[in-house]
C-alpha cells in the first residue's frame, strides 16, 4: 500500500508521516512516497523522515522522495497533497500587499486567499490527473492544500468525478484547545456539530460523553475573555507580541503576534453572539477593521511563520546533519497529521467514522445551493463521505455563508474564463474589500505580484 505525499517539502510532511508510520498495521502501508517541484527542500525534508521511519519508530516502510510524477504516483492508494503553491514567498506578498490596501492580508482570507487561489487551482487539477494516469483506480487524494474552500470548488468544477476529499484541521485545532481549556483528557469521546463553509463555519454544539459542554465553555471563554487553555496564558508579557525564535513552541505560538488576536476574536465575537462557537477564521470578516489596524504590514502572519516553524524544522535538520542528534520539537507531531491518516484509515477500512470534511452540500444545509461546497460532518466508509442532514441555517449565518460562496465561485469560474471582471466582481463581493475602488487597486497589484502563477486575464 502506497501513501503519495504532494508537496514533500512542507513543513508538515515530517508530523503527518509521524501520524502513518504510528498507524501502519491499520493501514497496511509498504511505501511512502514523496513529491514535490522543489527537489532541494525535498530532499532536506526527506532527512527527517527517513530518521522518523528507519531510526525513530523503526519500520520498515520504504521511503522514495523524487520529483518525477510517474515516479510519485505510479499504482499509489491514497494521494495526500499539502503543496503551498507560490511558497512563504508569494504568502508574504499576498499578505502585504492587501494590508497595503487597508485590506485584510492573511493565508487564505479576503484578497491574500484569493490570490493564492488562483494560484492553485491549476497546480491541484495536475494533481488529481496524475492521479487518474498513474494511481490505483480506486485511488484517494486528501487535500490539505489550501485555500481549501477555492480549491475544492475548482475541483467540483473542472474534476467533478475526481476521488478527492479536502479537508482542514482547523476545527480539530479548536477542539484541541476546548478540551485542554475543559480538562478533558479523552478527545476522543468529544462529539460535535459544525456548518459552514471551510475556515467560514461554526460549532453548533459540542458533546463530551453525551454532556453539552457549551455552557461550561461559554463561562470559560468568558472569564478567561480569550479561548485559549489556562497552560498557554501563563507567560502574560508574552501574549500578542511578535513569536520568538525558539522551538517546541507551535502550541504557544498562539498565544503571539497575529495568532492570539483569533483566538481573542472568539471572545469578542461570542460576546455579541453567544450561541455558537465561530471558526477562528471568521475573525478575518467579523472583526476585519480591527484586524488590520492591530496588523503589521511590514510583519505578517508569512514573517511569523518563516521565523518560526519554517526556521525551527530546517535549523534542526542542519543541526541533526551535523551532530547526529534529533529534537523532536522542530516538527510538529500531533492532530493534523493524525486527522488526515485517521481519515484515510476510515475510507480504507470502511470504518464509517465520523469526520469533517469539504462536500458538495446536496441538500445537506437545506438553505444552501444543492452544490455549495460545505464543511459539514459526515460518516466515512470506502465510498467517500455519507453527510449528515442537517436543520435550515439562520439567516445571519447564511447570509455571511452567500456572500463568501458566492465570492469564492465567481473566482473560480473568472480563473477558468480569464475574465477580469469576474475576478473583479470577487474582489468586490469579499466581505474583508471595502470598495469597488479599493478591490480594483488590490486586484491590479495582485496581477503583477502574481505573473507567471495566475492565467491571463482579459
Ligand atoms: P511549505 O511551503 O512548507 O510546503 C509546501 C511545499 O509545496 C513546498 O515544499 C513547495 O515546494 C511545494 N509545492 C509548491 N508547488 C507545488 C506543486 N505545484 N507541486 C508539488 N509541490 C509543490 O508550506 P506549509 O506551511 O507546510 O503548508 C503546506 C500546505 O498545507 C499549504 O497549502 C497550507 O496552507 C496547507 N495547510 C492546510 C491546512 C488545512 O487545514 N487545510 C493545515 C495546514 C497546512
Ligand atoms: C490552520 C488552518 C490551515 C492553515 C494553518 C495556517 O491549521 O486550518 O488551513 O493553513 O492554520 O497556520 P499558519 O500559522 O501558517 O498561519
Ligand atoms: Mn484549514
Amino acid at each position: 500500500m502506497i501513501i503519495t505525499i504532494v508537496g514533500g517539502g512542507s513543513t508538515f510532511t515530517a508530523g503527518i508521516v509521524k501520524s502513518i508510520a504510528l498507524r501502519r498495521e491499520e493501514l497496511e502501508v509498504t511505501e511512502i512516497r514523496l513529491f514535490d517541484i522543489d527537489k532541494e527542500r525535498q530532499d532536506k525534508v526527506a532527512v527527517l523522515v527517513d530518521w522518523i521511519l528507519h531510526e525513530d519508530l523503526k519500520c520498515d516502510i520504504k521511503l522514495v522522495a523524487t520529483t518525477d510524477e510517474e515516479t510519485a504516483y505510479k499504482d499509489a492508494s491514497f494521494v495526500f497533497a499539502q503543496m503551498r503553491v507560490g511558497k512563504y514567498a508569494m504568502r508574504e506578498q499576498d499578505e502585504k500587499i492587501s494590508l497595503r490596501h487597508g485590506c485584510v492580508g492573511q493565508e487564505t482570507c479576503g484578497c491574500g486567499g484569493m490570490a493564492y487561489g488562483m494560484r492553485t487551482i491549476f497546480p491541484m487539477v495536475k494533481v488529481i490527473d496524475d492521479a487518474e494516469k498513474y494511481a490505483k483506480p480506486d485511488y484517494w487524494i486528501l487535500n490539505y492544500s489550501n485555500p481549501a474552500s477555492i480549491v475544492a470548488e475548482a475541483c467540483r468544477v473542472l474534476r467533478p468525478n475526481a476521488r478527492i476529499i479536502n479537508i482542514c484541521d482547523m476545527p480539530i485545532a479548536i477542539i484541541d484547545v476546548v478540551a485542554a481549556a475543559m480538562n478533558i483528557k479523552d478527545k476522543k469521546q468529544i462529539v460535535y456539530d459544525y456548518f459552514g463553509l471551510n475556515h467560514f463555519g461554526w460549532f453548533t454544539s459540542i458533546q463530551y460523553q453525551g454532556k453539552d459542554m457549551m455552557p461550561a465553555l461559554r463561562q470559560y471563554i468568558k472569564e478567561h475573555q480569550i479561548l485559549l487553555p489556562d497552560a498557554y496564558l501563563k507567560d502574560k508579557a508574552a501574549l500578542g507580541v511578535a513569536p520568538q525564535k525558539e522551538s517546541g513552541t507551535e502550541g504557544n505560538r498562539h498565544t503571539r503576534g497575529s495568532w492570539y488576536y483569533v483566538w481573542k476574536g472568539e471572545y469578542e465575537i461570542m460576546e455579541n453572539f453567544p450561541e455558537m462557537l465561530p471558526n477562528t477564521y471568521l475573525n478575518y470578516y467579523l472583526q476585519q477593521k480591527e484586524f488590520v489596524e492591530h496588523s503589521d504590514p511590514n510583519h505578517t502572519r508569512a514573517n511569523e511563520v518563516m521565523e518560526t516553524r519554517e526556521k525551527n524544522l530546517f535549523d534542526g535538520i542542519d543541526k541533526y546533519l551535523a551532530t547526529g542528534e534529533i529534537d523532536e520539537k522542530v516538527f510538529y507531531a500531533g492532530s493534523h497529521g493524525d486527522w488526515i491518516a485517521d481519515l484515510a484509515i476510515a475510507l480504507k477500512n470502511d470504518t464509517k467514522a465520523r469526520f469533517l470534511v469539504i462536500t458538495e452540500n446536496r441538500g445537506c444545509l437545506p438553505n444552501m445551493p444543492y452544490d455549495a461546497m460545505v464543511e459539514v460532518p459526515a460518516y466515512i466508509g470506502k465510498d467517500g463521505p455519507e453527510v449528515i442532514t442537517q436543520k435550515p441555517i439562520p439567516l445571519f449565518q447564511q447570509g455571511l455563508m452567500m456572500q463568501q460562496l458566492n465570492c469564492e465561485k465567481l473566482l473560480v469560474q473568472g480563473c477558468i474564463e480569464g475574465s477580469y471582471e469576474k475576478v473583479l466582481q470577487a474582489f468586490t463581493l469579499n466581505k474583508t474589500v471595502p470598495s469597488m475602488k479599493v478591490a480594483k487597486e488590490v486586484l491590479d497589484d495582485m496581477i503583477v505580484a502574481n505573473k507567471g502563477y495566475w492565467p491571463e486575464l482579459h
